[in-house]
């Protein structure tokens, strides 16, 4: 599994999908560039999930908010005062770890071991301690369960401390005088305060769901497993206004709808799972998780929370206006519901989470050997809406007319589709460098073409090669390429 993940980045590298940032100076932490296909891939993704969520519901619209926010939005979300992470330093590598992940690890350790009581134990001490905010307890579990720094191997540790995750700079042109500013940890409070900008704009009717695509920025200490927890990120959130008693209703709702959406892209239904949190976020009453099964064991690609009126409440209070919402809807006794607060539901996906788990899904090294021969290709199986290029068109050779009459094709296809013309190589060869980057088609132009409007088109998944008219290529490539 370890081996298959490594081949996975080298792969995005190869390829152009993703490049470690400011490479050339050996690159900086947990930031990433994504390539000329990758950014292909993202931008599929993010139509998807678009389309899904915004296109799809007459009663969700999408906005774009601005990355620098008003410092009090912050204090207000609760991400000045509880946005940390527990940390503790190992004294003899100077290494620094959360406390959590630390235990989390043992925990798994013991799970691998057959030790489940052991396992379930320490996992409950830690929840309880997590919940408490207990920094002394949580030192006190490492020790117990004597913890040894992977660095150093030993087991001396300091007191676990709160960090802040959240970067901040300087606003204005002058450092002197003036404030500080964070980047946003969360696209979420970009909603949440245009939450009536865009109800009464907009006239939205309650329930209803504002929708944004954005970078995120932490500050994570433990930065690790590629793309996976990144300090520079991506963030594709949804918050859903409720009437005060429906949230449950809801947050089962879109338990439900955020699950489909993973699967109907195909992936095997086992390797997704639900993980309902037992210690919840200071603005959740209930909280799961979508797991996806990476090579490194199930992880958490997305987040539905049931937050309440917390956040809304807390902008009334902080900043002064009403956040309230007039509902005239009658209720069971024929009344109208009135002014409230709504609840919100929200669902949050790391688009760059959910891209590594687009390349692992699609990744495969395929045995085509035969008893004669031994063959393999390396291909991305990516759904082929998502693929970066929809159609490869070669000529079988550089002359007689085939580049031009391939180019003919080119012209037409590419208003619709992301084309790509090569011409270098043997077919062969051709073939399996779009196999590589999961292209679902390739056109291929000869001789007989010139003759009689007809190519060749491959489809990937299979090699199968079929003999069609080119006036029959756009319906064919539409057909598996849109959504
Ligand atoms: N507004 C709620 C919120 O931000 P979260 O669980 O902290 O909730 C939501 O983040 C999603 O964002 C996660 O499920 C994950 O996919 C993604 N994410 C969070 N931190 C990340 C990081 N450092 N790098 C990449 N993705 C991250």
């Amino acid at each position: 599994n370890d081996e298959q993940f490594k081949n996975v980045i080298s792969h995005a590298k190869e390829y152009g999908f993703v490049f470690q940032s400011s490479e050339i100076y050996d690159g900086l932490s947990a930031v990433y560039d994504y390539g000329q296909l990758g950014a292909e891939l993202k931008n599929n993704i993010k139509t998807y999930w678009w389309k899904a969520m915004v296109q799809m519901h007459e009663n969700i619209v999408g906005i774009d908010s601005a990355i620098f926010m008003h410092p009090k939005v912050w204090k207000a979300s609760g991400h000045v005062d509880g946005f940390n992470d527990p940390m503790i330093d190992n004294k003899d590598s100077k290494k620094r770890y959360r406390a959590d992940q630390l235990l989390e690890d043992k925990i798994a350790r013991y799970e691998k071991d057959g030790k489940t009581e052991k396992a379930a134990k320490l996992q409950a001490d830690m929840d309880a301690a997590l919940t408490a905010e207990d920094l002394p307890r949580l030192k006190v579990l490492i020790e117990e369960h004597e913890i040894a720094c992977p660095v150093s191997g030993t087991k001396n540790w300091t007191d676990v401390r709160q960090f802040n995750l959240m970067f901040s700079t300087q606003f204005g042109a002058m450092a002197e005088g003036s404030d500080e500013v964070y980047l946003r940890p969360e696209t979420a409070q970009g909603i949440f305060v245009n939450f009536l900008n865009v109800q009464k704009s907009g006239r939205m009717k309650i329930p209803f769901g504002i929708a944004q695509i954005g970078k995120a920025f932490r500050n994570e200490v433990i930065a690790r497993q590629f793309i996976m927890r990144m300090r520079e990120f991506e963030q594709m959130e949804m918050q859903f206004f409720v009437r005060p008693g429906e949230d449950k209703k809801w947050f089962a709702y879109w338990k439900e709808a955020r699950l489909k959406w993973h699967q109907a892209l195909g992936t095997a239904p086992e390797k997704y799972r639900f993980h309902d949190h037992v210690k919840l976020a200071h603005y959740a009453n209930a909280a799961t998780d979508i797991e996806f099964e990476f090579p490194f064991g199930f992880k958490e690609v997305e987040g539905i929370h049931s937050r309440t009126d917390f956040d809304l409440t807390q902008h009334q209070e902080y900043s002064g206006k009403k956040m309230q919402y007039f509902d005239n809807d009658l209720n069971e006794e024929g009344k109208p519901y009135g002014n409230y607060v709504p609840y919100v539901i929200e669902t949050s996906i790391g688009l760059d989470r959910m891209f590594l788990l687009t390349m692992i899904n699609a990744f495969e090294e395929e045995d085509l050997s035969t008893p004669e021969k031994q063959d393999s290709r390396t291909l991305l199986r990516l759904h082929p809406a998502l693929a970066p290029i929809k159609v490869a068109i070669f000529p079988l050779t550089k002359k007689d007319g085939l580049p031009e009459k391939a180019r003919e094709i080119m012209d037409h296809l590419k208003f619709d589709f992301n084309c790509v013309y090569e011409e270098k190589d043997a077919i062969g060869k051709r073939y399996r460098r779009m196999d590589a980057i999961g292209t679902p088609f390739c056109v291929t132009v000869d001789h007989q073409t010139l003759e009689d409007n007809t190519v060749t088109i491959r489809h990937r998944d299979t090699m199968e090669q079929q003999r069609i008219e080119i006036k029959e290529l756009h319906t064919i490539i539409e057909g598996k390429v849109s959504w």
